[in-house]
């Protein structure tokens, strides 16, 4: 029987290599979490080379857990939906490879450089310029896939899982050229275009919305696909989910300024960062609870489903970080947070709990379905996963709550003649044993890792050439 690619298929060739990547970048960017997680608890960690300090390799972390692992899924999960919804095939396959091999490049980049030391500083944006262009060339052509996919789609109306991915895709671009702008002094260094307050209020502004277009309002799309495929539901409520949609990037855009609180910043745009802030938590609940509610009718599934689990406790994440930063972003809470590691225990509710557990849902629930197979290999390893996840992310969280609000008291204690109670030593002393159980909590969180990839490996190993084309082929009846 022929394997040549008809016209008529799926590509599911590109969202294959995306899927694989997921898991490869996964394991590397959260392994360096333990990495560096470690070096915070034995500093003899950093082994005196400077390329290896925690200064160097956090940034590398963050590149590669949210770029290279969320992106990879992002690029994956969004091709696969995209084509599925619209009942058609990627515009162009050229373009869409182009989209994987650069995305590739921009990682490997990522790789050499920062621990060479070689960074803009901006935090989630710190690759210097030649990468920074080769990314904006890729996401405009991913642009392209997407959304040229869409306009020759065979069914009437837009998905609104689309709705979320194609925001993300064009906010993040938009994000990603202004905060850029900088002026190259040689091929490894630039200045940004911006100066002082203003330079640190554009960041903020691309740092925030990162967080809300990138690690949210995308994974939101995967989310709106996933729950309802999974939970085998349609999603609880459409015009919720367009309410959800509008309410939620009107928002987002205005919250930056909460990361500068009690700086330069002018104090109105202070406020009003925190009230938007506020505010947003009412979008946040309301897609939320729509994943939630898809379930109604379905909950006794989550006692057999471990993916279904996955995708349910991704969303309690989510409604449990999203409820924590608008309280973080009052003044006076901010006041006691920042700095401190509350801040970290809070990005890793949302980035372990939320970003990571709904990408590993939906990874187990797409990959057998690319590969031609009914289900992963091992249903009980997935198993092990979940909780293996869930214990990781309950301890990540829970000791930098606790590190957290003992560096916050302990930092703004002072005695009758307004000296300092502690010297900063001494809250770095009781931070200590925060420290090792965020690095244990990590460690749980990224052996689940290697379960997977083991499942991942099997699974992929079952298939043959002939049932992955067929998969691919698209069913005119049954639509997504
Ligand atoms: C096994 C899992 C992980 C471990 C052990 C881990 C560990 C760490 C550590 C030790 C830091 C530095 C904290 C500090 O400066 O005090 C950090 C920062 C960070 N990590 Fe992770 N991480 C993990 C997974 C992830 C994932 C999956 C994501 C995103 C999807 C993520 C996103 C971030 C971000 C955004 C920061 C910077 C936080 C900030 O500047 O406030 N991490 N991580
Ligand atoms: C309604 C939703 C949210 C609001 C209002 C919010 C608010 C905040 C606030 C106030 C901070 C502390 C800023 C500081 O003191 O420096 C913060 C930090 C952060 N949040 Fe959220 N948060 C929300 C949801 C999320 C989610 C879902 C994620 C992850 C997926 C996330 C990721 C982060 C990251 C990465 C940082 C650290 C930024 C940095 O300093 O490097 N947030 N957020």
């Amino acid at each position: 029987m022929s394997t040549a690619i008809s016209p008529t298929a799926y590509n599911y060739k590109v969202v294959r290599q995306f899927a694989i990547m997921t898991v490869v970048w996964g394991i590397l960017g959260m392994g360096l979490g333990v990495f560096i997680a470690s070096q915070l608890v034995w500093p003899e960690l950093n082994f005196g080379l400077e390329w290896t300090t925690f200064g160097r390799l956090r940034p590398l972390h963050t590149n590669l857990v949210i770029f290279a692992f969320g992106g990879c899924a992002l690029f994956g999960t969004s091709y696969y939906v995209v084509q599925r919804t619209c009942q058609t095939r990627l515009i162009s396959d050229s373009l869409a490879s182009f989209t994987f091999w650069g995305w590739q490049a921009v990682i490997v980049g990522a790789i050499i450089t920062l621990p060479l030391g070689y960074t803009t500083t901006k935090e989630y944006a710190e690759l210097e310029w030649p990468l920074a262009i080769l990314l904006a060339i890729v996401w405009v052509a991913y642009g392209m896939v997407f959304f040229g996919t869409i306009t020759k789609r065979k069914t009437k109306h837009i998905y609104v899982g689309n709705w979320f991915y194609g925001a993300f895709i064009v906010v993040t671009a938009m994000l990603h050229i202004v905060n850029h702008a900088s002026l190259p002094v040689s091929f490894f260094k630039s200045y940004s275009a911006y100066a002082g307050a203003t330079d640190a209020m554009i960041q903020w502004w691309y740092g925030h919305n990162a967080v809300g277009f990138f690690l949210t309002t995308g994974f939101l799309g995967m989310m709106y696909y996933f729950v309802p495929k999974q939970a085998e539901r349609p999603i609880y409520s459409y015009r919720l989910s367009i309410v959800h949609f509008w309410a939620l990037i009107t928002l987002y855009i205005w919250a930056g300024p909460h990361h500068l609180h009690y700086t330069a910043l002018p104090d109105w745009a202070q406020s009003l960062g925190m009230a938007m802030s506020i505010i947003l938590l009412a979008p946040s609940w309301g897609g939320m609870i729509n994943g939630m509610m898809t379930l109604s009718g379905a909950w006794h599934k989550l006692r057999t489903d471990p993916i279904l689990r996955f995708l349910v406790v991704s969303l309690a994440f989510y409604g449990m970080s999203t409820f924590e930063g608008p309280m973080m972003a009052i003044k006076t809470v901010n006041a006691l947070s920042h700095y401190t590691d509350w801040t970290i225990g809070h990005v890793h509710a949302g980035a372990l709990g939320w970003v990571a557990m709904i990408t590993i849902g939906s990874m187990y629930h797409m990959i057998p379905k690319i590969y031609g197979q009914k289900q992963m290999y091992s249903v009980s390893l997935i198993n092990v996963h979940f909780w293996l996840a869930t214990i990781g992310t309950v301890l990540y969280i829970a000791s930098m709550w606790v590190n957290g609000i003992t560096q916050g008291l302990m930092w703004r204690a002072i005695n009758e003649d307004g000296t300092l109670t502690y010297s900063f030593v001494e809250a770095l002393q009781a931070s200590h044993p925060g420290f090792i159980v965020r690095a244990l909590g990590g460690a749980i969180f990224a052996s689940g890792m290697l379960f997977m990839a083991y499942n991942v490996w099997r699974t992929v190993r079952a298939s043959n050439p002939v049932e992955a084309e067929a998969a691919s082929q698209i069913a005119v009846v049954g639509a997504h």
